[in-house]
């Protein structure tokens, strides 16, 4: 019950509209009734059987009479049929306005709805932290977001605005069938309980079967995105028919749990109507009998009583459909709700303070930090770097250079230990503000599927000026112009028409635009060809000056330029000082330097090129 209050909840706010839809599909309801009610005087004037209307009237009859029976007795046959005819022409009219009404009323308060719960969705998402989003694959999130939401609006549509148009259609036939034979019409409504009893057990695994298909789904969505993702890959490994037997093997199981599904929600509809139609067959047994044997009925009212009752067919065949749609609704949403009781943990509680700036040194203090339970990555590593200094962090591959940098911008926070502003912990501070405060530019350049000068704004509302002055300083002007569109150029999914250089230079130039006073810095393992890394290099170099940076090194000469070098092996600092000295040492650093960066000749195993290679893999 729980949940469907909650998916109720998204209702609310469109309460208007969809009150109104509601109102539209009673009356529509109402005079469809009417109609069908004008079928007792109808079917009097093509029979002769007296006037339009009798006598002793039945309740439904005197209804009729009430609202149009002046209308309809005439001053004569012909013009009492012609009348009745007109009738009912312009109340169907009528009643299929009030039908296009509720419909469209009802599905507007069901897109506004379904566009609530998305907007929700996104925001909550983007209020997770990065570790939910290692955890989860991008494509089952892109399932929940379409799919799921999609499944789960059902509930607007078919649940509500359905149910409550075809159960007053229910309410309004069985009121005409009490007022024309209380008698039949009890028995009917008797029976109605024990068929609904037929489908319970069914109802009870079409929802899980409906979580089975989702997941399914998700799964399928996940595969394709990863595929079109390394379409490259791919295409040079010849994995075509790998990729194609892989999506073929999710294929099936989504196509084999949805059919389950399928079959399942599928039997309440035809079941009923099948049970339904036993009824009326006695139904009609009992009135014929009724009305020749017992002259109780009228013929022409039991006549008008079997069109009711067939009419009635159809919208109990909606409602029995009815359960199985709200179970389907069900698995939807109850997989969108997984990922909105996700504590938003990469939002800032309303009170934490606003970083003001650096005023003189970040500490890492015993810093100790893990991606799962007891494996630590970092363990108690220690470091100080002081303001306007530049520190380079070296250390081999997987020893947490990339791990220890996310803690700076509140990407992750320690497990035990912490880093401190000025003696203050980030913790205290609000992620906002610490980003605000700094430039982060990553070992895998990530470029959006935009223009060239939105990725370098990247969010900011900043003149062209500035966006050509950031694009200078970061060698990336000259290349820019020469695209075909200049600055308006989309670059394509994930910078894709880029090179991997260019792809950089933009990524300092966003840098730079934002101007902070702190710079992270994590080089790219991957040697560029030496024109654009030389160019690269000059980008990095004019955005590491006049500024506090934590630089991931990988090439000798970002370590030459560094005050301070930090070693960090399996998690921890072991080393720290300057280059000469710590050569001088002859301890890690001298290791790593003869291997990686000591010239050798060409024939030899080193990739290094002048001394300033990319140093490990
Ligand atoms: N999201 C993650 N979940 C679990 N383990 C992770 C995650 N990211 C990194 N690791 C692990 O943490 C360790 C340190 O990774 P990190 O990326 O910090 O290395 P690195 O020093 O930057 O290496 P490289 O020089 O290759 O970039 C590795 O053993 C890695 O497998
Ligand atoms: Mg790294």
């Amino acid at each position: 019950m729980g949940r469907y209050k909650r998916l109720l909840g998204y209702l609310w706010p469109h309460r208007r509209a969809f009150a109104g839809s509601m109102a539209a599909a009673v009356f529509a309801s109402v005079l469809d009734g009417f109609t069908l009610a004008l079928l007792i005087p109808l079917l009097r004037v093509l029979f002769e059987v007296g006037t339009a209307l009798p006598e002793a009237q039945t309740a439904v009859e005197r209804i009729v009479d009430v609202a149009v029976g002046g209308w309809i007795l005439g001053d004569g046959h012909t013009s009492s049929l012609r009348n009745i005819v007109l009738l009912i022409l312009g109340v169907t009219a009528l009643k299929n306005v009030g039908v296009v009404c509720a419909l469209y009323l009802g599905v507007y308060a069901q897109e506004s709805a379904t566009r609530d719960l998305r907007r929700q969705f996104f925001a909550h998402l983007q209020g997770l932290s990065l570790g939910f989003y290692q955890r989860t694959k991008s494509g089952q999130l892109v399932s929940r977001m379409l799919a799921d939401i999609d499944q789960a609006s059902v509930f607007f549509s078919q649940m509500l605005q359905s149910l409550v148009r075809q159960g007053v259609m229910v309410v309004v036939y069985v009121g005409i069938l009490f007022a024309l034979s209380w008698q039949l019409t009890l028995v009917t409504v008797l029976l109605a309980p024990a068929i609904a009893m037929v489908f319970k057990p069914i109802l009870r695994r079409v929802r899980s079967q409906f979580a089975v298909a989702a997941e399914a789904r998700g799964e399928l969505t996940a595969q394709l995105n990863e595929t079109l993702r390394g379409a490259k890959e791919v295409k040079t490994y010849a994995a075509e028919g790998y990729e194609r037997r892989r999506f073929g093997a999710a294929l099936d199981r989504f196509v084999r749990s949805t059919l389950r599904a399928r079959r399942l929600a599928a039997l309440p509809s035809p079941l009923s109507e099948t049970l339904a139609a036993g009824v009326i067959v006695l139904l009609l047994l009992a009135g014929a009998w009724l009305a020749i044997g017992g002259q109780a009925m009228r013929p022409e009212l039991v006549m008008t009583y079997l069109v009711v009752a067939l009419r009635l067919l159809s919208p109990v065949k909606h409602v029995a459909q009815f359960p199985a749609f709200a179970e389907q609704a069900l698995a939807g949403a109850e997989r969108v709700f997984e990922i909105l009781d996700q504590p938003l943990d990469d939002v800032d509680p309303p009170a934490t303070k606003t970083f003001p700036g650096l005023k003189e040194v970040i500490e890492f203090r015993d810093v100790w930090f893990a991606y799962r339970d007891d494996d630590w990555v970092l363990k108690g590593v220690n470091l100080t770097l002081r303001r306007g200094e530049i520190v380079a962090i070296v250390g081999h591959s997987g020893a947490g250079k990339s791990t220890l940098v996310d803690l700076l911008p509140r990407l992750i926070d320690p497990v035990r230990g912490e880093v401190l502003l000025d003696g203050v912990p980030s913790t205290d501070y609000s992620r906002q503000s610490l980003r605000r405060s700094l430039a982060v530019v990553a070992q895998e350049t990530i470029i959006f599927n935009d223009t060239v000068s939105a990725n370098i704004a990247y969010g900011e509302d900043v003149e062209r000026e500035a966006i050509v002055e950031a694009a200078r300083a970061a060698n990336a002007h000259e290349f820019i112009e020469r695209l075909p569109d200049g600055y308006e150029t989309r670059v394509g999914e994930r910078g894709t028409m880029l090179s991997g250089g260019q792809r950089q230079r933009i990524a300092v130039a966003r840098a730079l635009l934002r101007d902070p006073p702190i710079l992270i810095l994590d080089e790219a393992t991957s040697a560029l060809d030496s024109t654009s890394e030389r160019s690269v290099q000059e980008a990095i170099a004019r955005l590491m000056q006049n500024r506090t940076v934590l630089i991931v090194a990988h090439r000798l000469s970002t370590v030459l330029g560094a005050d301070t070098i930090a070693v960090i092996d399996r998690g921890v600092v072991v080393e720290w000082g300057r280059h000469d000295d710590l050569v001088a040492a002859g301890g890690r650093y001298q290791e790593l330097y003869d291997v990686e960066w000591t010239p050798r000749p060409m024939n030899s195993t080193s990739k290094g090129c002048e001394g300033d290679a990319a140093w490990s893999q």
